[in-house]
């Protein structure tokens, strides 16, 4: 059975389908969607290997001409080096504004080839066909892509909406433990955001989703992909509400960029994970959020083998004053303040504008001071 799930954006709207074995039927639901499409897919070493071979039979036997850019695996493609590769790439492809390039891959082939997709010949459609649980419960659905700058994460982007998102369950099946358990942090997210009801149903489901139970790691995509759709519909251009997802990530950010983040040392689902607990635990710190929440929030990622200690996280040991630094540096933040997402309990995240600093680095020396 697929599930559909529509992310509405007026006149450009999409679909989000999850499900098993959509890899084999991507060719049939790209014709119907563009019948007469070339097609540019996007992917990396790694995936090429495990699954561009069934997403190629499938363009075939649907008739559609396709072309395969295929480019190293990791963080560091996501630059200004990768986006010129890519872009020179796709124009050898020769794909006009009724083409589409095909994303296939993790988070960082979608955010690139989507940004590269946005820019050529001042827009190209393009289709996300994400396989990591990263990239299925968040990067493929909402339309940001990027790629990273001397100066941050994801600085140099657009908002470039897909039109159309296949998740194959069947895909993770070859994903390495630890990209399933970083990926797990962000469906985690959705129910510390504004769903107690999922955060429980994640706590009580870990151990199933993550070891292979596909009807558990189904729901998990599926609740996750609505949650997220319907706040893009609400604030596509994150004016408000868009912002909360990024719970945890400004504290993830620092820790990425300190480790280096083009260095594979640590996963971004792993920093997001340990940043959660860290947003609670600051939460608790001023006030705002009973500590057993915090602690609640903590076990809950636990379960999913997230890390929530700074001090064991990869990447380790910090400095709490390189970590503010690097806060500073987020796109959140407005006429130099800090803004953070914060908690007030399980389910009740909010966006803090003008957080403390003070506080914040007392709360950083104390978390990260061994
Ligand atoms: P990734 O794309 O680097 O994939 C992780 C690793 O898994 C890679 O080595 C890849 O080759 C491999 N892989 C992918 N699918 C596989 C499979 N099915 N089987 C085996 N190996 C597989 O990393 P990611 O965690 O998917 O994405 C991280 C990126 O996503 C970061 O750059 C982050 O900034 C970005 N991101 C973007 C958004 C957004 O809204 N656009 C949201 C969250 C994260
Ligand atoms: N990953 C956060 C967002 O899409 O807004």
């Amino acid at each position: 059975m697929t599930i559909s799930i529509p992310v509405n954006l007026a006149n450009r709207t999409y679909s989000v389908e999850i499900g098993q074995g959509l890899l084999a039927q991507a060719g049939s639901r790209i014709k119907a969607l563009r019948p007469n499409a070339k097609i540019a897919i996007v992917c990396d070493e790694t995936v090429a290997g495990l699954h561009l071979g069934v997403l190629e039979a499938s363009l075939q036997l649907s008739g559609l001409p396709h072309a395969t850019i295929i480019i190293p695996a990791g963080e560091a493609q996501k630059s200004f080096a990768g986006l010129e590769v890519l872009s020179n790439a796709l124009l050898a492809c020769e794909l006009d504004r009724g083409d589409l390039v095909v994303a296939l891959g993790g988070g960082v082939i979608g955010d690139l080839a989507g940004f590269t997709a946005g820019i050529l010949k001042r827009g190209l459609d393009f289709v996300q066909i994400p396989t990591t649980l990263l990239a299925q419960v968040d990067s493929s659905v909402g339309g940001k892509t990027a790629i990273n700058a001397p100066a941050g994460k994801n600085l140099i982007g657009l908002f470039w909406q897909p039109k159309l998102v296949l998740a194959d369950i069947d895909v993770l099946a070859t994903l390495p433990d630890r990209e399933r358990r970083a990926g797990w942090a962000e469906v985690v997210k959705y129910g510390l955001i504004n769903d107690p009801g999922f955060f429980g149903w994640c706590h009580l489901n870990a151990a199933a989703a993550l070891g292979g139970d596909v009807t558990a790691m189904t729901k998990a995509v599926q609740i996750s992909v609505e949650s997220k759709a319907r706040i893009v519909a609400a604030d596509e251009r994150e004016a408000g509400e868009r912002a909360l997802l990024n719970l945890g990530h400004t504290f993830a950010h620092a820790f990425e960029s300190c480790a280096g983040w083009d260095e594979g040392v640590l996963l971004h689902g792993e920093a997001v994970g340990c940043g959660m607990a860290m947003a609670y635990r600051f939460s608790a710190h001023l006030g705002l959020c009973d500590p057993k929440d915090a602690n609640l929030a903590a076990k809950a990622l636990a379960k999913g083998g997230l890390e929530t200690d700074p001090k064991k996280l990869p990447g380790a040991p910090w400095n709490a004053e390189a970590l503010l630094q690097a806060m500073a540096h987020d796109k959140k933040n407005e006429g130099g303040k800090l803004t953070l997402i914060l908690a007030r309990g399980i389910g009740k995240a909010f966006v803090m504008k003008d957080a403390p600093t003070n506080a914040l680095l007392d709360f950083l020396q104390n978390e990260v001071t061994v």
